[in-house]
């Protein structure tokens, strides 16, 4: 699997991976600010932006492969900073346990590391049919728009509400079931957090209801070297509705790993 991605700066590498049903656009604010010092790789996950979307489950173990690979198409072998919010957050602990000697730092932003409950499975394979009947993400695009900001962004910020809605109605149908499809199967990976030792930094939204700052606090207490942040004024999105609060958190950690 090839995918699209932004390759932007100089130095250590950081890798952020997107949330759902997004694309690396979401990240637009971090790679401007991180690729003055770093060099950033943003990739489309398969089913998202630019990369291909084929058929079938898009399990959190096949997206890291495809992110390995990538690096492995870069040149990029030795161990990188890795990032990535919600689904790239799950995709995140699946590299990092997976591939261990290919990060050396991982930043988990409005994420967690329970799997689904059967309730929830059974809701996304609900969600992945209507999508794929309809031939549009819509009906998701629509659940999910309110649960991802702040009330005050939604208030304040209408053009980027807008924009993340015109992104989001552009995943194709059988990305977003994809997707679904391979969220609800995802492992719990709460027992294997302390498998993570590099250094790990737990970023959450003060008001993200998706993955509310209670989990992150416990997942960054799990984590051996973790750190735990909570970013003011945002939801779910934090990198997008608070980016400074967040470039700075993820600029901080950076400095403090090796290379
Ligand atoms: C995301 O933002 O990637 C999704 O909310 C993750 C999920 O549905 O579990």
């Amino acid at each position: 699997m090839r995918l699209a991605h932004t390759d932007q700066g100089s130095g250590p590498v950081v890798v952020l991976l997107h949330g759902f049903p997004l694309s690396r656009a979401m990240w637009s604010e971090q790679i401007k600010a991180l690729s003055g010092s770093r060099r950033v790789i943003a990739p489309d996950l398969r089913g998202h932006g630019e990369s291909p979307a084929p058929d079938g489950v898009y399990t959190m173990e096949s997206m890291a492969d495809d992110v390995v690979e990538l690096l492995d198409g870069l040149g990029i072998n030795g161990p990188v900073a890795l990032g990535g919010l919600s689904m790239g957050g799950y995709v995140t602990l699946a590299l990092a346990l997976k591939y261990p000697d290919r990060v050396r730092g991982v930043m988990l932003l409005d994420t967690r590391s329970e799997g689904d409950s059967a309730e929830a499975a059974e809701g996304r394979e609900k969600s992945a049919r209507a999508v794929l009947e309809a031939g549009h993400p819509g009906s998701v695009v629509e659940a999910m728009v309110p649960k991802l900001f702040a009330e005050a962004t939604i208030k304040e910020k209408p053009d980027l509400v807008a924009s993340f809605r015109t992104l989001m109605e552009k995943t194709p149908a059988q990305g977003v079931a994809g997707a679904l499809r391979g969220m609800a199967v995802r492992p719990d990976q709460t027992g294997r957090l302390g498998e993570i030792r590099v250094p790990s930094l737990v970023v959450v939204g003060e008001h993200d209801v998706i993955t509310p700052p209670e989990g992150g606090r416990r997942m960054a207490e799990a984590l051996p070297a973790g750190r735990f942040e909570i970013i003011p004024g945002a939801g779910h999105l934090s990198p997008c509705e608070n980016p400074e609060a967040v470039n700075a958190v993820i600029l901080k950690f950076l400095s403090g790993l090796s290379g």
